[in-house]
Order: C-alpha cells, then structure tokens, then sequence
C-alpha cells in the first residue's frame, strides 16, 4: 500500500510517498481502509521531531482517519469488516490502511461523511474535554478562544454556543474572524493588531472572560491571563506560535483563577472509560447535526506535505483533510 513515510525527524519536506507493507490487525486490533485522514497541528510537530510523543523511525505520521474495517484481529468485538469508523491510530494515518486498537475506533453512521468524521474526533474531543470536563464551562458564562478559526479553537466556537456561553473569538486576520462570526462567535478580535487585554475587557464591562481556550501560548497566554475574570480558568492547550508562556504567579493569586493543564492523548489512557463515554456521545452530536466541523481544504495523499504546511504556515482554518 501507498504510505507517507517519516525517514528522519526534520523538516516536512524530508516526508516521503513509500509502498510499504499492508498492516495485518494483531490481537485486540482492526485495520482501517482509510478514506479520509484528518491534519492536526501535533503531526507536523511530530514529524519535525517537537512533539511530546517521538515514535521510532520510519513511521506514518497521522493521528486521525475515517474509513472502513477491512479486517479484525483475534479477540476483537463491536466490529466487523465493512463497519464505518473513525480511528484514532498513534499515528499511522496518513496512508491506504491503519491497524488501531479496537479501542482507539468509533463506529459511525451513515449519515456522517467520511470527511466530517476525520475532522472530527481530535479537535472536538480535545475541545470538549478542556471546556466542560476541565474548565466546567457554564451557559451565560464569558468563553475566549485564542486561535479560534484553528482546528481547536473552531471547535471550542461551536461547543462553547452549544453551552450556551458567550464566545469571543480572536484570531489574526479578517477572513479568520468572520469564519468564526459564522461558527457563532459572539464577538470577534483581531490580536493581530488589537490589544487583547483592552479588548476583552471592554466587551466584558471590565469583568474579563470567565474561561480562556488557549491553543497559541507565546505572548498572547499572558495578555489573556490577564483579561481573566476573578475566579476565571485559563485552559492550557498548546504552543502554536512556538514559545511556551511562563505567567506570574501573583497574577492567578489576585485573580482567583485557576491554570488548568489539558492533555487529551493522556486523559484517553489516564481515564479511558470516562473518555470513551465522552467520544460516544460527541459523535452522536455530530450525527445530530449539533456540532459540525468546517473542512476548509482537501489534498490527496501525495501533497501531505502541503496539507501539514497550511497548517504550520498559519493560512489553514477549520480543519484540513487528505483523501487517499
Ligand atoms: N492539549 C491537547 O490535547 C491538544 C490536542 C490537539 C491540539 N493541541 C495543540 O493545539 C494547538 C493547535 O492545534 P490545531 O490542530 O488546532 O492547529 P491549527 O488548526 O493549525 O490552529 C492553530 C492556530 O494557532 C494560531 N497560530 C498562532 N501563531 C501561530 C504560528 N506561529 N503558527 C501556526 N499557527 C499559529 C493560528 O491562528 P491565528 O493565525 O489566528 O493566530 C491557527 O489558527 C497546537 O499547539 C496543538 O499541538 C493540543
């Protein structure tokens, strides 16, 4: 079968097309016929060797996919070779076909494309899991999403509405807001050139944001720690622009708020009941039409490298997908 490769930790470039051996399912395993491989901002740190995770090489990059069970190992119940899934392989995506552990798979209905299902599990599991699982995100409640028209922060838009909070969405550039205006954003700001403390502050009466989704870090962690509300939570999500934050301490002690950490790879091994619980019943708000993820661009697998270059050249919004 047809793969991207890894061959060495380093640029994107360095990916490579590879025919490469076709997985058979081992015990407790399926393999995916993969149709549609989600693109996450961690593949590309993972290929670049700045991920937490660093797999042994060669491997297939790719963290999410959607596609069909061609065949199951021993021991494996709840699905049969024909199923409609979403998968969430570590990694392996990014190629004709996966093996995942019968526990890393959701059975999908009909009704759920194969590209809404691959751009679907990772941000809005990670989403979901920081807002209401982490931050206890409550209905009439400011939410400020930094990164907004991103993978995640698009997400946390839409289950931010569906909480029933009020959500500002910041981002970079006018085409990215009004994406997020159409996903539901309450109010938008542009950090790029606004100030991002004023700003909150101003659309919030001078209280500040209740629950801050940050998946950026970099400057824009400590003016948005600093638009928190009292008693407010600043959820940790990632390090897009590249550097990690520190924050003065004093500032969580005269704001009562709380730094929470948030790390949905870890909560799927830490508390795997409670996570599967989780995904089951964001897939059926998927299928309900309640949450739904926008698909901004679409590569065929030989342009993976593009697909991950949108992505960390900042032009992608929403999620980007490649078809094999
Ligand atoms: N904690 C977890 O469990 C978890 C799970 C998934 C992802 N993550 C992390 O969350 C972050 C976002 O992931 P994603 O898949 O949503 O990525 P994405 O779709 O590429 O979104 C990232 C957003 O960050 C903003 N950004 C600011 N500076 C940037 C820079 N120098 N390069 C690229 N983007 C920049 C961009 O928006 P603007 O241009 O508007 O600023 C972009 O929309 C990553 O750090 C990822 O590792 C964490």
């Amino acid at each position: 079968m047809k793969a991207i490769q890894c061959v060495a930790f380093g640029p994107l470039e360095n990916l490579v097309l590879a025919d490469v051996p076709d997985p058979v399912a081992e015990a407790g395993e399926i393999v995916v016929q993969v149709k549609t491989a989600g693109v996450n901002f961690p593949d590309a740190l993972m290929v670049q060797g700045k991920y937490q995770v660093k797999p042994p090489l060669p491997f297939v990059p790719g963290l999410e996919c959607a596609g069909v069970v061609s065949s199951v190992g021993a021991g494996v119940t709840g699905f049969k070779p024909g199923d409609r899934v979403a998968a969430l392989p570590n990694p392996g995506a990014f190629a004709e076909q996966v093996r995942v552990p019968a526990s890393a798979a959701f059975l999908i209905p009909d009704k759920i494309t194969f590209p809404a299902a691959a751009a679907f599990l990772l941000t809005y599991g990670t989403s979901w899991y920081g807002l209401v699982t982490r931050g206890h995100l409550a209905a009439g409640e400011t939410l400020l999403v930094l990164g907004a028209s991103g993978g995640v922060g698009l997400a946390a838009v839409q289950i931010g509405k569906l909480l029933g909070a009020r959500v500002i969405a910041a981002a970079s550039s006018a085409e990215k807001l009004d994406l997020c205006m159409r996903n539901g954003a309450d109010a938008v700001i542009d950090y790029s050139h606004e100030d991002l403390k004023a700003r909150v502050r101003e659309l919030t009466n001078g209280k500040g944001a209740d629950v801050i989704f940050d998946p950026v870090g970099g400057d824009f962690t400590e003016a948005a720690l600093r638009s928190c509300a009292w008693r407010g939570r600043l959820l940790v999500i990632g390090f897009a622009a590249g550097a990690i934050p520190k924050l003065p301490a004093n500032l969580i002690l005269l704001k009562g708020c709380s730094v929470i950490g948030v790390l949905w790879g870890s909560y799927s091994v830490q508390e795997p009941e409670a996570y599967r619980a989780e995904m089951l019943a964001l897939i059926k708000r998927l299928a309900a039409g309640e949450l739904v993820p926008h698909v901004s661009a679409t590569y065929p697998l030989a342009r993976s490298v593009d697909a991950l270059n949108a992505l960390i050249g900042r032009s992608a919004t929403g999620k980007v997908v490649i078809e094999t």
